[in-house]
């Protein structure tokens, strides 16, 4: 059997959810490994839309294990509405189909104040963050005062941790961001209590499932969330979320050495999109950026918000190639590109003439960094209901051949609308 990674290739919502629910259906188990309810994806099966959030796609096949890595950030609250949400459509998460890393860092109530007040305290240099409390709960995790899925099953330590915390937050949030948020030690006590109760059957230790379960020679794929472009560390800071979301990060988050993983597969939507704020260079302000945000349905999942649409960025698939180790690409929402009459592929970025193979770092090269475009013919026929690459029409074919040329990686899949049966093997 093998191990997997499945990562977002450039700002997130290039469709991975609906590539790790395909590849699951042999998978023993998935694991989520950063990140947190800041992501969202929306699967269709046979007609039925579900959206996750936290629970990793692997739910939706009944034989499969999901598990949350200790990079993830858990808010309790959202989890136990998402669980609610999935028994609404009679998928019952209950603690044998997942469990939860008991090391992993609780998202409270105070980070979703202190990420909502630090916005819009930045007014015109807003992040543009989801608003769900990510970077705060990271900062926490990483000023070691952060609050684990542990903690809630020592209720004295817990007393301790959030009283110190509470207060912290209330002064900061009160002084420093001159916002209204006050909260109380004594309430969020007892509904973390409460919440410990039915929390406590789903912890678990991952390091030790996920080596057990390689040992024992079973499936397993990582699931990422967001993309590439949004890593804290290579990602366009510091307008990116505030957690690794590249490959190497899953070991690092599962508690598992590198030697276990066979394959990495990259996820790019064929064109591209990016939802807050920060550097895309190949950004399309007019008619066709327009017209790629309707017919590809760009709304954030999460916050509703319109994404910023534009043009396939091969260089910036070139460098996610390289940072997550990608052998595999699977190229998503081909679909959304019938009907332009040119279909254009950045190649290259320039500054003042001269070629450069990477967003630079600096803002101040950044606002002066040009796209070297390559145009392609486009084509008019509806291909929703393709189901082999010999069935496409020749330019969506050529597209596909060029976008693997450039990209210097093996094209091993693509997807020509949301539905399960809509992706494709090649
Ligand atoms: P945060 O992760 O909420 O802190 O947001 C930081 C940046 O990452 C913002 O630009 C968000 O729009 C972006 N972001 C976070 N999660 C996602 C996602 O799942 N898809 C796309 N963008 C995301
Ligand atoms: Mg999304």
């Amino acid at each position: 059997m093998s191990v997997s990674i499945v990562v977002g290739v450039q700002w997130g919502d290039e469709g991975k959810g609906k590539v790790v629910d395909y590849l699951t259906e042999q998978a023993d188990l998935v694991v989520r490994f950063q990140g947190g309810n800041n992501a969202g994806h929306t699967l269709v099966i046979d007609g039925q839309k579900t959206a996750l959030q936290l629970i990793p796609s692997g739910i939706l096949r009944p034989g499969t294990r999901c598990l949350l890595a200790s990079g993830v950030v858990l808010n309790p609250f959202s989890l136990i509405e998402e669980i609610d949400r999935l028994a609404e459509i009679n998928v019952a998460v209950t603690p044998d189909r997942l469990g939860i890393a008991n090391n992993v860092q609780l998202i409270l109530p105070y980070h979703l104040a202190v990420d909502r007040g630090r916005e819009a305290e930045l007014a015109g240099g807003k992040i543009g963050t989801t608003g769900k409390g990510i970077g705060p709960a990271y900062e926490d995790a990483v000023s070691r005062c952060g609050i684990r899925l542990c903690d809630l099953f020592d209720a004295r330590h817990l007393s301790s941790l959030v009283e110190r915390n509470v207060a912290q937050k209330n002064a900061y949030l009160s002084r420093v961001l001159g916002t209204s948020d006050c909260f109380s030690a004594a309430e969020l006590l007892l509904e973390l209590n409460r919440l410990a109760e039915f929390l406590r059957p789903y912890a678990t230790d991952v390091s030790i499932e996920v080596s057990e379960a390689v040992k024992a020679g079973k499936e397993i794929v990582f699931e990422g969330a967001q993309g590439c472009l949004l890593d804290i560390s290579h990602g366009t800071y510091p307008f990116v979320t505030s957690s690794n979301t590249v490959a190497a990060y899953a070991c690092v988050s599962a508690g598992v050495g590198p030697q276990i993983v066979d394959s990495v597969v990259g996820i790019c939507k064929a064109y591209c999109t990016r939802v807050g704020s920060g550097p895309f260079p190949t950004e399309d302000f007019g008619v066709d950026g327009q017209n790629l945000r309707e017919a590809g349905r760009e709304f954030g999942t999460v916050t509703g918000r319109p994404r910023r649409c534009g043009w396939f960025d091969t260089a910036a698939v070139k460098k996610a190639v390289r940072l997550n180790g990608i052998d595999s690409l699977v190229i998503t929402k081909l679909d959304v590109l019938s009907g332009f009459k040119k279909v254009r592929l950045g190649t290259a970025y320039t500054i003042d003439g001269v070629e450069v193979n990477d967003i630079p770092v600096s803002p101040d090269a950044q606002d002066r960094l040009q796209v070297v475009y390559e145009d392609l013919p486009g084509w008019d026929e509806d291909i929703t209901a393709v189901r082999k690459f010999s069935e496409l029409p020749l330019n969506a074919q050529k597209l596909l051949t060029r976008i693997e040329e450039l990209s210097e990686s093996r094209i091993v899949g693509f997807s020509v609308g949301p539905d399960r049966v809509q992706t494709i093997r090649m």
